[in-house]
């Protein structure tokens, strides 16, 4: 079992968003899971240039490091996603590989695959990213079991830091679970439908500008 830990904090592994997910990667290590670190600090991720190229070809024109990213997330069984709240959203970092995910998405390229999210903020607001991020993976066709949230503040003392630390390793825990027992969330059932169609009917749409992706939806569909 394969997970893919993904962190979008300019600090790295050195920053609070680390504590939270390092958590969750110890969970995840005790439940069994191999845990590949990829910390967007130490690689280069520019942001999507709006070129279609992804859809028309199936393949990223620009010259960097995504492709091995996403490789190593289609490699995986599951995701973490880690993220700073930065104006009540993710990182740049982060946002630079959501959107360059836009072809995966349009394929639904993660289907059957699990994931779970990581936010970290100053003052609050936490729980809105967290959401924000949750809604994103599920958007990319993985299914997301929950996410960890803590304050900055609430990391620097003991008896705020160890409770939320429990909660990051049980999150870790539970992501390998789903995995595991391929866990069905039924909550989550109408929205992956229906995004799944409206992908499809995109797709359809606009099948002679975006040949790799008609044909593509046509091998997955059996048409
Ligand atoms: C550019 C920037 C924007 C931020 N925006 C917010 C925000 O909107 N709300 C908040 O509570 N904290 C905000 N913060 C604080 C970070 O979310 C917080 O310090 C976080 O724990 C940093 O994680 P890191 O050490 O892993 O980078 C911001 C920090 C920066 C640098």
């Amino acid at each position: 079992m394969r997970l893919v830990a993904i962190i979008g904090s300019p600090h790295g592994m050195k920053g609070n968003t680390a504590v939270l997910l390092d958590g969750v990667m110890r969970g995840a290590r005790a439940a069994g899971a191999e845990v590949t670190l990829v910390s967007l600090a130490e690689y280069t991720v520019q942001p999507c240039n709006g070129c279609e190229a992804c859809h028309i070809t199936g393949v990223c024109p620009i010259r960097d490091d995504f492709t091995t990213i996403k490789d190593a997330m289609l490699a995986a069984d599951g995701v973490v996603l880690a993220s700073p709240n930065y104006i009540i959203s993710v990182s740049a970092q982060v946002k630079a590989l959501l959107d360059r995910c836009s072809g995966p998405i349009h394929t639904q390229a993660f289907e059957g695959k699990y994931a779970a999210a990581v936010v970290t903020s100053g003052g609050g607001n936490s729980e809105e990213v967290e959401a924000y991020m949750l809604r994103a993976l599920r958007m990319m066709g993985f299914t997301s079991v929950g996410s960890a949230g803590a304050l900055a503040w609430q990391l620097l003392r003991e008896e705020t830091r160890i409770p939320l630390l429990n909660a990051a390793e049980a999150l870790g825990y539970a992501l390998v679970e789903a995995i595991r027992a391929k866990q069905a969330f039924p909550d989550q059932d109408e929205e992956h439908r229906q995004i799944r169609e409206r992908m499809q009917t995109l797709v359809t749409m606009r099948k002679d500008h975006w040949p790799f992706e008609y044909e593509y939806w046509m091998a997955k569909t059996g048409r």
